[in-house]
């Protein structure tokens, strides 16, 4: 069982979509272990980004994601970082094929909706950056059943 994070980008919070992404993480059977609408502080968006430093896109990535709230949350199930990773499609929405969450919603490399964790190494950095230990909820659905 894999634990992964997701960000429903200012983006998604204004256009009304973080209902219809985190629909569709949970009907692809991922469960949810936390979830916090919050306002990004610099510090924090630096450290998430820190591997984008210096990259021409940096700052308005950074200036992006502080600019208004977030939905952020972990999903765990079944190879749960590639399955978010696919659900998300590729990074710009123009080129994100049909059915995804990118290539559904979005044009942009920016304004791309969603962010997910790119490997289990970022999903230990970011989970522990997000979140505390103790609003990791562990719990079972009442129906839940993993394929493995
Ligand atoms: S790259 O080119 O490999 O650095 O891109 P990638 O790792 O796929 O995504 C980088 C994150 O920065 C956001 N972003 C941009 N990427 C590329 N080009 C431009 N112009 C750009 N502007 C913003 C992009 O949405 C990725 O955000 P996350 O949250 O990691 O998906």
């Amino acid at each position: 069982m894999q634990r992964t994070l997701f960000i429903c980008k200012p983006d998604c919070v204004q256009r009304r979509l973080v209902g219809e992404v985190i629909r569709r993480f949970e009907s692809k059977g991922l469960r949810l272990v936390a979830l916090k609408l919050m306002t990004v502080s610099r510090a924090l968006a630096e450290k998430h980004y820190a591997e984008h430093a210096g990259k021409p896109f940096f700052e308005g990535l950074i200036q992006f994601i502080t600019a208004t709230p977030v939905v952020v949350g972990v999903l765990e199930g079944n190879e749960a970082i590639s399955v978010l990773r696919g659900l998300m499609g590729p990074t710009n929405g123009a080129a994100a094929p049909p059915g995804t969450i990118r290539g559904d919603f979005g044009l942009s490399r920016q304004n791309n909706l969603i962010h997910g964790s790119d490997s289990a190494e970022s999903a230990a950095r970011e989970i522990a950056l997000w979140f505390t230990p103790t609003e990791l909820l562990d719990y079972q659905l009442a129906d839940e059943h993993y394929v493995s």
